[in-house]
């Protein structure tokens, strides 16, 4: 496991959290209807949980001597409520799993205050898809 790793990881994960600010952003903007304020609230705050994940990890890159590399994916988001949130629900799972070979990786390098930030941006994510099956009723 080399550092020149753990920095290409973390530039991948941050072009995930910058496609989903971006993503969620967009949603909040599309959703209608009060039936589903709720849901764009919850998207609406969780934009500002991702930005602040993409800041932790664009200031770790820079401090690893790394540059931050974006090239997010820009793919316009689902127009449906529901399957937004079975889409995202899955995408923050994959984060979860992100998050933890991240944690593994800055703990061979003894990098143990970057390794407890990736697992609590982990328990984060985690959160975020809880909240989505509530939203979607499941
Ligand atoms: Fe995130
Ligand atoms: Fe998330």
């Amino acid at each position: 496991m080399s550092e020149q790793k753990l920095i290409e990881g973390l530039n991948q994960q941050l072009n995930r959290e910058v496609s989903t600010f971006l993503r969620y952003m967009l949603q909040a903007a599309s959703i209608k209807g009060a039936e589903y304020e709720s849901v764009r609230q919850m998207y609406l705050e969780e934009v500002m949980d991702e930005v602040e994940h993409a800041q932790y990890l664009a200031n770790q890159i820079e401090m690893l001597g790394g540059k931050p590399e974006l090239d997010p994916d820009l793919t316009p988001p689902a127009e449906d409520v529901m399957d937004m949130l079975k889409n995202d629900a899955e995408e923050e799972k994959e984060d979860v799993k992100n998050y933890q070979q991240l944690a593994d990786m800055a703990e061979e390098e003894g990098l143990f205050s970057l390794k407890m930030h990736m697992e609590d941006q982990g328990a984060e994510e985690d959160e975020h898809g809880q909240e989505m099956r509530r939203l979607m009723g499941n």
